[in-house]
């Protein structure tokens, strides 16, 4: 199970790359908007602060035909760069041409099973379903994470399922029970992940009875 940070912060990027749990990042325009500054800088950043792990770097034109462009230029800007295109039939073409020429897609808004399917046939190296974004429009994000399990489980693609849109810890479980190969968390789900209060509770009691026997040096 991989995890990926999703943002374009720098400064909490490196601060979770200690832990050693996190496997990659992903960004897109809203995120790189967030942070101001220059754009292609930060991405350079980011792609050097994670050595060989993906990073997604979403494409921002519009046509066809600059997309295809755009999304060359962004490969070329790191060997660990994973170019992010929407799922949208105008890009179709571009996506089968970018994976025959060994560019790293990731189709990003994938909304339904069936899209997450094309976009496997297409041989794409992730899909990036959105569990959150669905769930806001009262259709249940997590059980599309199981049906596409099964679809590419069934079908022996090798497309790896990216849960996309992360709320909260509870999205992050079904991530993980449903069998995403990638989640990407927003740090204060990572963060929440982190805690839990029988933890918290447990560490102080051992703590506390320990006290008790009146010793300073152990062992
Ligand atoms: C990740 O690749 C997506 O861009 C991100 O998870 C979108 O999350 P949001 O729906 O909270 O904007």
């Amino acid at each position: 199970m991989k995890i990926f940070l999703d943002t374009s912060n720098l400064a909490m990027i490196n601060t979770w790359l200690q832990t050693g749990l996190i496997d990659g990042i992903t960004t897109n325009p809203s995120t790189l908007s967030k942070e101001g500054g220059d754009p292609k800088k930060l991405v350079l950043a980011i792609c050097a602060a994670l050595g060989s792990r993906d990073v997604s770097i979403e494409v921002t034109k519009q046509s066809a035909q600059d997309v295809y462009k755009q999304a060359l230029e962004i490969a070329a800007l790191a060997p660990n760069v994973v170019v992010k295109v929407p799922c949208h039939p105008t890009y179709f073409p571009v996506i089968q041409r970018l994976v025959k020429e060994g560019v790293a897609v990731n189709v990003t808004l994938v909304f339904s099973l069936l899209q997450g399917m094309m976009m496997s046939k297409l041989g794409v190296r992730y899909i990036s379903p959105f569990v959150g974004r669905l769930d806001d429009i009262d259709v249940d994000g997590s059980e599309l994470l199981c049906e596409m399990r099964s679809m590419i489980d069934h079908y022996e693609f090798d497309t790896q399922i990216l849960a996309a849109s992360i709320r909260h810890v509870r999205h992050f479980h079904d991530a993980v029970s449903f069998g995403a190969d990638v989640v990407t968390l927003p740090v204060e789900v990572l963060e929440k992940a982190t805690q839990h209060p029988l933890t918290e509770q447990g560490i102080a009691k051992f703590n506390a009875d320990w006290h008790k026997l009146g010793i300073t040096q152990f062992p």
